[in-house]
């Protein structure tokens, strides 16, 4: 991360820490999966990703075509996350949230991702956005949806963000 303080990849790092391991307890089961921690996860990783996309995304002033290009990827990935977070979950949809977050907290961490962009900012700016995550509310959840339409905008939109392959895991619908 260099010598500059980087207060915001580290906040928004420690968040998918806390996340990843919701998940992984989410799996401490035989079967199906434990409701507690996934439901911690999906209030947590909503809130997560308001913060990226109604606070941080917007705060990148004359992004170049490579930060746009990324921001685009980041919302299509947080689209797919954000859907298969509305079926009743299951360990195939905990396993697809795993393999989606992976690389998507790298393009966000890592020097040259999405943080460092977001921390690259003036420091009153970087302060005020500090204080902006820290106030975030997390928002109201809506039961679990059991309509197969749900699982299907999911596929649909784990497609739009590049993973088709991994839609069609799901199940022969879509495929
Ligand atoms: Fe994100
Ligand atoms: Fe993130």
């Amino acid at each position: 991360m260099g010598e500059k303080p980087c207060p915001i990849a580290l906040s928004m790092s420690q968040d998918h820490s806390k996340l990843d391991e919701l998940l992984e307890k989410a799996l401490k089961t035989r079967e199906g999966i434990l409701s507690a921690p996934f439901w911690a996860f999906r209030e947590g990783l909503l809130r997560h990703i308001g913060i990226e996309e109604t606070i941080l995304l917007p705060s990148l002033i004359n992004p170049s075509d490579e930060v746009k290009s990324l921001a685009q990827q980041l919302r299509l990935e947080h689209g797919a996350l954000t859907n298969l977070l509305v079926p009743e979950p299951t360990r195939e949809i905990v396993k697809a949230l795993q393999i989606i977050l992976a690389p998507h907290n790298v393009r966000e961490e890592s020097a040259g991702g999405f943080y460092s962009f977001v921390d690259a900012l003036p420091e009153t700016g970087v302060k005020d956005l500090l204080r902006r995550i820290s106030e975030a509310p997390y928002p109201p959840l809506r039961p679990y949806s059991k309509r197969p339409q749900a699982l299907e905008a999911a596929k649909r939109a784990m497609q739009r963000a590049g993973y088709v392959r991994l839609s069609q895991f799901f199940g022969p619908r879509l495929t």
